[in-house]
């Protein structure tokens, strides 16, 4: 009993008391749309009578309690946050923290984060194959009212198991593409957006390359009968190889 008293009084001594102020000029940053930047001025030795060993960031979404704020710790500013849900205002404040204890937070800044990327991939894929070039389109995507704007797209390729994969970037609706002959290529498409990247489609396989021109057609649509004709058709365009 008497240990722990002697123990408490040697902690009270030497305890930091926790940072007495709190930190100015919080900013914050959408990244995307479950990504933020928040920024802020450190608060210098001469202005606080504690050190500080680092800072916490809380945010909690507009109509919450901040009681249920996440918090992220880091050492300085910045702070990069992410798990965070799209197109969504989040109110945002910052604080000091030692080993005493954390100071006073910051008065509460809001930013709202970017809307979500598309959830539509890209579909009606066609390509066509000219010796060893590959001539892709696509239906453009349309971003919905809850969605970010698409900014354009992006083809991922890869040839087989060995080799690496490739990324192409385009603004436009089509690519055409030069791989070198004798690879069955995969190939899948999606949007990007402010908000983010928008899911890929589905995996389009271009048989090995020939000297034959060949051509193929992928819809996203959900309709059985359109996929038949496509199965069929890309099994076709096999046997022609
Ligand atoms: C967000 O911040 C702006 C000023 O920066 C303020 O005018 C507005 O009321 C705030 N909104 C909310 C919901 O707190
Ligand atoms: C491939 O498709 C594009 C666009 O549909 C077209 O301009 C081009 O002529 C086609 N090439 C061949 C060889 O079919
Ligand atoms: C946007 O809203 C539509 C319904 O209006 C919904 O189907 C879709 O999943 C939403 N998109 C996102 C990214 O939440
Ligand atoms: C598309 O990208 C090219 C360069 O990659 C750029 O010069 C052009 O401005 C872009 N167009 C649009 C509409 O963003």
């Amino acid at each position: 009993m008497l240990w722990w008293f002697i123990l408490n009084f040697v902690f009270l001594l030497v305890a930091l008391p926790e940072p007495s102020i709190a930190p100015t000029k919080v900013w914050a940053h959408s990244l995307s749309s479950s990504e933020l930047q928040v920024f802020w001025d450190p608060i210098l030795p001469s202005h606080s009578k504690s050190t500080i060993s680092g800072y916490e960031v809380l945010l909690w979404e507009e109509g919450s309690l901040e009681s249920e704020a996440m918090k992220e710790r880091v050492i300085r500013s910045p702070a990069h946050i992410t798990g965070l849900k799209g197109g969504t205002l989040y109110l945002i404040s910052v604080r000091a923290h030692n080993s005493g204890g954390v100071g006073p937070a910051s008065a509460a800044i809001n930013m709202t984060t970017k809307k979500p990327p598309p959830s539509q991939p890209p579909g009606k894929i066609e390509w066509n194959l000219t010796n060893s070039k590959i001539f892709l389109q696509w239906q453009q995507v349309k971003a919905m009212d809850n969605e970010s704007e698409v900014t354009g797209y992006k083809v991922m390729y890869h040839q087989n198991w060995h080799k690496g994969t490739s990324i192409v970037e385009t603004n436009q609706t089509s690519l055409e593409l030069q791989v070198p002959a004798g690879e069955d290529l995969l190939i899948q498409i999606k949007a990007l957006s402010d908000g983010g990247d928008g899911s890929y489609s589905s995996p389009i396989h271009i048989p090995k390359m020939s000297n034959l021109n060949s051509r193929g057609y992928f819809s996203s649509d959900a309709n059985k009968m359109v996929h038949v004709h496509e199965v069929a058709f890309l099994m076709l365009s096999w046997l022609l190889l």
